[in-house]
């Protein structure tokens, strides 16, 4: 590989097709992609699977030191298990933000990601990772699109996925909703870095985006 410890961060709010992007960017450059959304996910997963209450943030952190997550080549794993498409479920994403928002959460989370990271040429998105995680990043990027648009790509997902019985409007709610929470949250919320690169995705192919990104960080 050409690269030496390159480190790419991308942010934006959900939908916005970052890991779409972030995934075919990787592939472009051969380097490997991190989706740090999958690792909190992974832990909401686990949280409502144990049947925690959400409110129980003492509870939660506890379960936070006896579980383990890891994201091996492109794959996320809860407790060395498997859990790619569980994490997907909707159910997950209505609630994976008030699990976000604990501080001790982010904090395992932020300390995983950058070990995930090291040594390595790297493609990294989430919603803190150019202010946070990876502050010193060689590139970032804030991928977003109108409310419209990214309603109506989570809706085609869903429906893909047999979710049959949430309508286009209900999806943008919960959208609407989860954005605010992140960008709202006391620590590490959603905010674009300053040195980052705005890319608004509403009226661009994905290979468009793709291509925009590697072109900058090939310095075209
Ligand atoms: O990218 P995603 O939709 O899979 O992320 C799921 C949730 O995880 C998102 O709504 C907020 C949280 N998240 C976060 O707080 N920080 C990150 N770096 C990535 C995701």
């Amino acid at each position: 590989n050409k690269y030496n410890n390159i480190s790419i961060a991308v942010d934006g709010p959900a939908g916005a097709g970052k890991s779409t992007i972030s995934k075919l960017v990787a592939k472009k450059m051969n380097i490997e992609y991190i989706d740090t959304g999958a690792m909190y996910r992974a832990f909401t997963l686990k949280v409502l699977e144990k049947g925690i209450n959400l409110n129980d943030e003492i509870k939660i952190i506890e379960e936070l030191n006896s579980t383990y997550i890891d994201f091996i080549n492109g794959h996320i794993y809860l407790d060395n298990k498997n859990v790619d498409k569980q994490i997907r479920d909707n159910i997950i994403s209505q609630n994976v933000s008030d699990i976000a928002k604990i501080r001790e959460v982010r904090n395992g989370m932020i300390r995983l990601q950058r070990d995930i990271a090291k040594d390595k040429n790297i493609i990294m998105d989430g919603r803190d990772i150019g202010t946070v995680v990876l502050p010193k990043s060689n590139f970032k990027f804030y991928i977003t699109a109108s409310i419209e648009e990214r309603a109506k790509r989570r809706y085609k997902d869903l429906i893909q996925k047999c979710e049959k019985s949430i309508s286009l409007e209900q999806i943008k709610k919960e959208i609407e909703k989860r954005d605010e929470l992140d960008s709202t949250r006391a620590i590490g919320p959603l905010k674009k870095a300053k040195d980052a690169i705005e890319i608004n995705t509403t009226y661009k192919s994905i290979n468009e985006s793709v291509n925009l990104i590697v072109d900058i960080v090939e310095g075209r």
